[in-house]
């Protein structure tokens, strides 16, 4: 048994079977419905229900307030339909939807970053043009392993691909592109995805915070501004935990020395000794930096923890809910964990 629902953006209605979300239901017809995390943390489905009644499996409250609830907002990725629906999802400013390909591509340089983070150069070799916004991701599979999902680090108008991979203990995917990926080696790519990209029209200041690889979409999204000669303060914060852990450090300082607008911040959360870096939690330098940030935006990827904090923060220096964009990035074992407590 299925029902209908309805997408109004897309004036077409998907059967979404019994048990199904809508999300998935959505994706699996080849819809390009808006979606994140896919496990009600990020708030990037965000639909309205205008008919119809489903039920919800348990979500955060950042993703869905009880208030949004309340005025009949629901999350596609934790909605299971009772009945036909009628819905929409709500529109992001400066929507963007490129169409999702499938790459093939070719490693062409290895750099090893720190201990456990490795940048990898890909180039595209078909399934081309590649279009995606600054601090979206791509599905990428190397060899036999699983899909994962990594933030382009490089910036839409360039030539190859760059993205920046953590090797994560017992992760086949990640332990392969740190240890064993060689130049040459062939790669396929979906994608592009998430809706944590650069909002071009916005001109207020631009708060970009990346917590270890989730540096990789900041980085894209903050010389994407750069690049773009964007005139608002731009101030870039990177937290790792230990010296070790630190890259692309000279990078940003060049950056910073060419662009009187940007500032470039590394914190240090669990220094083993006396450092030059700041130290604490990221959302902490945030908040001594700054009274108000009201008319501000922010960009946030890195563990799904800092993201919350930092968020949190955020909105109590003023920063609208919306103005929040992140995609969390959760470990196939953090992704296990959540599945089992919904
Ligand atoms: S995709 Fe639904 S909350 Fe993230």
């Amino acid at each position: 048994m299925s029902f209908s629902v309805n997408i109004r953006q897309f004036k077409t209605s998907i059967d979404v079977e019994m048990g199904e979300t809508i999300l998935s239901a959505a994706l699996k017809s080849g819809v390009q419905f808006p979606h994140g995390c896919q496990s009600g943390n990020c708030g990037a489905c965000k639909s309205r229900l205008f008919s119809g009644d489903i039920q919800m499996s348990p979500y955060s409250d950042f993703a869905l307030t009880k208030e949004e609830k309340e005025s009949g907002l629901i999350l596609a990725c934790r909605s299971v339909p009772w009945s036909d629906c009628d819905l929409a999802y709500l529109e992001q400013d400066d929507l963007v939807t490129f169409p999702i390909r499938k790459l093939n591509c070719t490693v062409k340089e290895i750099q090893q970053f720190t201990h456990d983070i490795v940048r990898i150069f890909l180039g595209i070799d078909s399934g081309g043009p590649f279009n995606f916004a600054a601090g979206q991701y791509a599905k990428v599979s190397f060899d036999k392993f699983p899909p994962r999902d990594y933030s382009m680090a490089s910036l839409p108008a360039d030539d190859f691909l760059e993205f920046h991979i953590r090797q994560i203990s017992g992760g086949l995917t990640s332990t392969h592109a740190n240890k064993k990926l060689i130049v040459g080696e062939t790669v396929s790519l979906e994608g592009p995805f998430g809706v944590s990209y650069f909002r071009e029209n916005h001109t207020g200041p631009l708060i970009a915070i990346g917590g270890g690889s989730g540096l990789a979409p900041i980085k894209s999204i903050v010389e994407t501004a750069l690049e773009k000669n964007r005139k608002q303060p731009i101030h870039l914060y990177f937290g790792a935990r230990d010296t070790r852990d630190v890259y692309l450090e000279s990078h940003f300082l060049n950056l910073e020395n060419k662009h009187e607008n940007f500032t470039y911040t590394c914190v240090l959360s669990e220094p083993k000794e006396l450092t030059k870096y700041r130290t604490g939690h990221l959302f902490e330098a945030v908040s001594d930096d700054f009274n108000s940030l009201d008319g501000a935006k922010a960009y946030l990827a890195g563990p799904p923890i800092m993201v919350e904090t930092c968020i949190k923060k955020l909105c109590e220096l003023g920063i609208r809910q919306d103005d929040c964009h992140a995609d969390a990035f959760y470990t196939e074992a953090e992704k296990a964990k959540l599945e089992v407590l919904t």
